[in-house]
């Protein structure tokens, strides 16, 4: 039963969307596991760009099931919105699923969202604003309401009125704030409820039958190993756990459904939001590659940080996930440079040096990187399709990273359209022979 799980090998905006969207393609379903719409997958079809925020990146593969796990905290007016935009561009989005145990973020979620932010001042992390902590919050607190919840009135009343008592207090800034009234927030959800209901299901049943019957499974992260709760740069983080094993958790599958993690990072590093980012480029050329890779935020149109590809957060982003292959994207933006610069180690106060990514957050604070530098191209490479199509020193970057990383890599990108892709043959291989088993009876 070949699960192959797909994540954010950085600090989210690898381009997994597109690489699930190409992957999906001998899939039998793709699941999302955590986040919500403070994730925004772009992909590019026939010249046609799609922003997706909740909606696995399958949905565009007509029929193909597309589960929202119960991991993941649905906003449900941007979930039906999403879902009326698809439809009116004649997507079937008959094969969605969600997770009836998936946590609903509520229009208190996102006003205590930007009230924590405003709070901290200076200190704050650069949150997307979508109400995506203090949802977790309520979810450990059980104090959450959940998408079952949307089908009983009776119930959804009382689990607002409990969720809400303990946050009086705060929330007191709000209290004329229409969408704040019990009896209005009530409404709005269940006609929520109304629009979704087709769509719930247990859908941790519908993955247990699928990967019974030897189906191919992708699961797809939303941001990436340095943005997780407990791995990443801690407070500078979201609210999940976007590495692999949350894929278990987030869907309801066993370890051993899972066959592969495919871990996706760009050529360099971007990074949305306040936290340490040793390889970041304050220079002219940040600001070229920024715009080169049009490195503005999907959700909420920020501008990126940007830096050289760092391979110290990328081992480390590894081991995580126990990654099988990479897929390294965006290689094109690096086109032109003389030189392409790969963070190898960190040196901190006092010059210690650091080859493996430090566990004190102060060390991170405060690490420059140290660079190795290698030569560059000068061609445009957006018409490679193989290895061998590509300018010896772009070769030779590759290798350098799966050589660091020790992590071979089976996907590059050279372009945004789908099919700007190379496929080294490396572990498709073993892709296709998930896809053979699942086609064996
Ligand atoms: P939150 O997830 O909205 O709470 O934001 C917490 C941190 O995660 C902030 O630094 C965000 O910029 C970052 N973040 C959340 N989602 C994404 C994403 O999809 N891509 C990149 N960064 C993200």
């Amino acid at each position: 039963m070949p699960g192959i799980v797909i994540v954010g090998a950085q600090w989210g905006d690898e381009g997994k969307g597109k690489v699930t969207d190409l992957l999906a393609e001998q899939a039998d379903a793709v699941v999302r596991f955590q986040g919500g719409n403070n994730a925004g997958h772009t992909i590019v079809r026939d010249g046609v760009q799609w922003k997706l925020h909740l909606m696995p990146s399958g949905i565009l593969h007509p029929g193909k099931l597309c589960v929202i796990g119960n991991g993941v905290v649905i906003d449900p007016r941007v979930l039906a919105d999403e879902l009326e935009a698809l439809k009116a561009r004649r997507v079937d989005v008959s094969a969605l699923r969600i997770s009836a145990n998936a946590h609903l973020i509520m229009p208190y979620h996102l006003l205590l969202d930007s009230a924590g932010e405003a709070k901290l001042g200076k200190l704050q992390i650069g949150t997307t604003q979508r109400g995506i902590g203090p949802c977790y919050a309520d979810k450990a607190a059980r104090l959450g309401i959940r998408v079952q919840d949307l089908l009983d009135e009776k119930i959804l009343k009382k689990k607002i009125v409990a969720a809400m008592e303990p946050k009086r207090l705060s929330l007191r800034p709000y209290e004329r704030n229409p969408a704040l009234d019990l009896r209005t927030m009530t409404e709005e959800y269940l006609t929520y409820g109304h629009r979704l209901e087709r769509h719930i299901a247990d859908t941790a049943r519908l993955l247990w039958e699928l990967l019974d019957a030897g189906s191919l499974v992708l699961f797809e992260g939303a941001q990436g190993a340095m943005l997780d709760i407990d791995h990443g740069t801690y407070p500078f983080v979201t609210s999940s756990n976007p590495v692999a094993g949350a894929a278990c958790v987030g869907a309801g599958v066993g370890p051993k459904a899972i066959a592969e993690v495919w871990g996706v990072a760009k050529a360099y590093t971007t990074r949305v939001g306040a936290g340490p980012f040793p390889s970041e480029l304050h220079d002219a050329l940040g600001e070229a590659l920024r715009h080169r890779g049009g490195e503005f935020g999907t959700t909420t149109g920020r501008p990126r940080r940007v830096g050289w590809l760092d391979l110290v957060a990328l081992r480390y982003a590894a081991r995580l996930n126990t990654l099988s292959a990479l897929a390294i994207t965006k290689l094109d933006v690096l086109c032109g440079l003389d030189s392409i610069a790969l963070c190898t180690g960190y040196r901190g106060a006092e010059e210690a040096e650091f080859s493996e990514f430090p566990y004190h957050q102060t060390v991170l604070h405060h690490a420059s990187p140290e660079l190795t530098e290698l030569p560059g191209w000068q061609e445009d490479i957006g018409e490679c399709r193989s290895l061998a199509d590509l300018p010896p020193a772009a070769r030779d970057y590759l290798d350098f990273i799966a050589n660091a990383v020790g992590v071979p890599v089976a996907l590059v990108g050279v372009g945004p359209a789908r099919d700007q892709v190379i496929w080294t043959g490396e572990p498709r291989d073993s892709l296709l022979l998930a896809g053979a088993q699942h086609a064996a009876p």
